[in-house]
């Protein structure tokens, strides 16, 4: 699924991962970002609460904010600049953070579903809608 959501992915989007430790957020991001190109490793960013990666074409920003104890973190940490038209931010744990977060556009919550995972994915733009379209036809064709 990681894959597929590379198809449409664009600098300027936002992307939120629910779900409970070890639910498969940072695994997506693994697949998402092989598809886009990137070579080598992507480590969870749950100690460094960003990890940035500087793609082909895009610009991609891998947040964790599992650390965060309350809203003020998030209004303190200066990351609020992150969040443009110049990167596409992928984030774990958004809750954490506050209702000060910039909306998705595209939100995925996982379940545990047996040894696997259920995902419900949830356009919340227009640009997610697009963003959620290519990806679902990318994902019908594989
Ligand atoms: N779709 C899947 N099917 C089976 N196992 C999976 C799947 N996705 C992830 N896992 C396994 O679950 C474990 C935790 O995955 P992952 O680190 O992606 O979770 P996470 O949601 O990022 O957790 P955290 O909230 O701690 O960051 C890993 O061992 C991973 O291999
Ligand atoms: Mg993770």
């Amino acid at each position: 699924m990681g894959a597929a959501l590379a198809e449409g992915a664009r600098n300027g989007l936002v992307l939120h991962l629910i779900g409970d430790l070890g639910a498969g957020k940072t695994t997506l991001v693994r697949g998402l970002l092989g598809a886009l190109g990137h070579r080598g490793r992507v480590k969870s960013p749950t100690y460094t609460l960003v990890e940035p990666y500087s793609l082909s074409r895009l610009y991609l920003y891998h947040f964790d904010f599992y650390r965060f104890k309350d809203k003020s973190e998030w209004l303190n940490s200066g990351f609020q600049e992150h969040f443009g038209p110049e990167a596409l931010c992928v984030v774990e744990w958004p809750e954490k953070a506050g209702e000060a977060i910039a909306p998705p556009d595209l939100k995925i919550r996982f379940g545990y579903e047996g040894t696997g995972r259920a995902a419900l994915l949830e356009a919340r733009s227009p640009q997610g809608e697009a963003w959620l379209a290519a990806a679902l036809s990318r994902w019908r064709s594989s």
